[in-house]
């Protein structure tokens, strides 16, 4: 029996949170290091890669870890407003999901989060004595000297809306997820 369009709809929806999912726990996955696009405080566009790091399907928000320092936090804090770009080779699907970020960097959820993290080589990541960006006049070395108090912090992404693009041989597919529901577009 052919499946109706309501239910193809909810089914790649569903599929779609799936992946996102399984690349928080999958080193190998694609969408893992998604590309986060910002506006900075000069309405200048910035992109970069980042870890995903937990996806809460229910709430629909993104958890990326970074130092509170890095030129993000300060275009977030602007302009929360980002868009995460996600490309999977093997599906041959791209997501362009539209994000409102938030910045945390204090609570019992954040101290948690980095008890797990100070005792792991990943803890360096937020310790830096300079912040991300700053000139090394120098050149690159190795320091010993570190933050005090550390600088790491998480970004809540919640999700807005997503366009959703699948190549195929016969054709491509296309279409928005939002608060008006399922829209096919063309490709
Ligand atoms: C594979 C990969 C993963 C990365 N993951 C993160 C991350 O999870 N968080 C982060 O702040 N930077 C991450 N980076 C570094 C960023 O791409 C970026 O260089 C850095 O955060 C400074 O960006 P900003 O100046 O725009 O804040 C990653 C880079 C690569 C190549």
């Amino acid at each position: 029996m052919a499946s109706s369009p309501a239910g193809q709809e909810q089914r790649i929806e569903a599929r779609i949170w799936q992946e996102l999912q399984r690349a928080t726990r999958d080193r190998h996955h694609e969408w893992r290091t998604p590309v986060l696009a910002s506006l900075g405080p000069e309405q200048q566009v910035d992109a970069r890669t980042v870890v995903l790091r937990r996806v809460d399907i229910a709430g629909k928000v993104f958890e990326i870890y970074t130092d509170l320092r890095s030129a993000k936090v300060a275009a977030f804090r602007k302009h929360p407003r980002g868009l995460l770009h996600c490309w999977s080779k093997r599906l041959r699907w791209q997501l362009r999901i539209a994000v409102e970020v938030s910045v945390h960097d204090a609570g019992p959820y954040v101290e948690e989060l980095w008890d797990q993290i100070k005792a792991t080589a990943a803890a360096k990541d937020y310790l830096s004595p300079r912040a991300p960006g700053t000139l090394l006049s120098a050149g690159p070395g190795s320091s010993t000297e570190v933050a005090q108090p550390h600088c790491f912090c998480l970004l809540k992404a919640s999700f807005i809306e997503m366009d959703w693009l699948a190549l195929g041989r016969e054709g491509h597919e296309r279409a928005r997820l939002s608060v008006d529901g399922w829209q096919w577009l063309v490709p």
